[in-house]
């Protein structure tokens, strides 16, 4: 079966920038795999946002189609995993990066990759969690599995996708979350996810480059990575733990190791992308029932192919507040 279909396909341009644009693609053209989707939706996240600019940490080959999250129809499988019309999700393993990813109507994917839709869950309530729920989810997870059940929980990035609900998540834990943020004019709706407090990126980080800072939070999340997760591991008390899952800030950790041999810190490593299957199905569930934001239309701006390069403008400016779904 080859079918022609609309993608976003970013390439690169003759004086050596990236541009995306919106092209006419056949199914002929996707790789091997044994499920074809029909993706009815897909999302925006900081790798997407990346992927789409040409940044080859994450994309070696151009021109590419990016989108590591896809919600959509089975249209066709041939190992017998799903029949044809079933709802399903794909997130993370290679999605996006080096495989043709959600901002294509079409997707062909290994049917390891793909998930049922989970209960409770929409395929767009599905993608205004994204990749950002799941690995918010697993934060969390990795917060309860250390033996954290309640305290003040710092969470860094809090307008982000990832930061926002993991602040969601973790009110519904009964934990006090604070929302470290650089848009501190955001305030409001940091607090309608169930943010406690706000704290302005600026002083969280102040006085990183000390020994060790007074200990205050009973545990962190962190998405920034560099300055920012220094001061969240110099900073929570003995014993605590913290989940640290992206680089927005940096990808270097400048660091002693006074946080663990003198406070029994743990730092806890968080991974979505080839996260086992298991673990997502398990967070996935939690997802589209205790731990579904109440919020979360509100959370997401809904878009389509044509709204993406203002989209991802903003996230890489670090100016995008909540979810981006996109709607193919
Ligand atoms: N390990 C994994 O499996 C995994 C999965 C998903 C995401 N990630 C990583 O987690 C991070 C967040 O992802 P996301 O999808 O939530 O991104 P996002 O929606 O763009 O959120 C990132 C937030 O971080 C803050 N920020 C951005 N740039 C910054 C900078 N240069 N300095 C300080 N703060 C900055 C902003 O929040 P405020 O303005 O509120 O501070 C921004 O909204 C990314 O690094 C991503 O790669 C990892």
């Amino acid at each position: 079966m080859s079918i022609s279909f609309r993608a976003y396909v970013t390439s690169e341009n003759s004086d050596g920038t990236y541009s995306g644009r919106i092209t006419e693609r056949s199914t002929d053209d996707l790789p091997a795999g044994e499920v074809l989707i029909r993706v009815r939706y897909s999302s925006l996240n900081y790798k997407d946002a990346l992927s789409a600019s040409g940044n080859k940490g994450v994309t070696k080959k151009y021109p590419h189609t990016p989108g590591v999250d896809a919600a959509g129809e089975v249209a066709e499988c041939t190992d017998g995993s799903f029949k044809q019309g079933d709802k399903v999700i794909v997130t993370g393993h290679d999605l996006g990066m080096n495989t043709a990813g959600g901002y294509g109507e079409y997707i062909r994917v290994p049917s390891s990759w793909a998930l049922p839709l989970p209960a409770g869950l929409t395929m767009k309530e599905a993608m205004s969690l994204g990749t950002a729920g799941l690995t918010a989810a697993l934060c969390v997870e990795g917060l309860l599995h250390m033996g954290l059940k309640s305290g003040q929980i710092a969470v860094t990035g809090a307008t982000g996708g990832v930061g926002s609900i993991a602040i969601s998540i973790l009110k519904t834990e009964g934990f006090a979350p604070f929302a470290v943020t650089g848009k501190t004019d955001q305030a409001d709706f940091l607090k309608s996810l169930g943010a406690e407090g706000i704290i302005p990126s600026s002083d969280f980080t102040a006085g990183s480059e000390k020994p060790l800072m007074k200990p205050i939070w009973d545990g962190g999340v962190d998405v920034l990575g560099g300055n920012a997760l220094t001061a969240m591991l110099k900073s929570v008390k003995y014993g605590s733990a913290v989940s640290c899952c992206g680089l927005a800030m940096s990808p270097d950790l400048p660091l002693n190791v006074f946080p663990f041999i003198l406070r029994g810190v743990s730092l806890i490593g968080i991974d979505s992308v080839e996260c086992p299957n298991d673990k997502r199905i398990r967070a996935w569930e939690k997802l589209g029932s205790i731990w579904k934001p109440s919020i979360l239309d509100d959370l997401s701006h809904e878009t389509e192919l044509n709204g993406l390069d203002e989209k991802i403008k903003q996230m890489l400016a670090g100016k995008a507040a909540g979810r981006t779904v996109i709607k193919l």
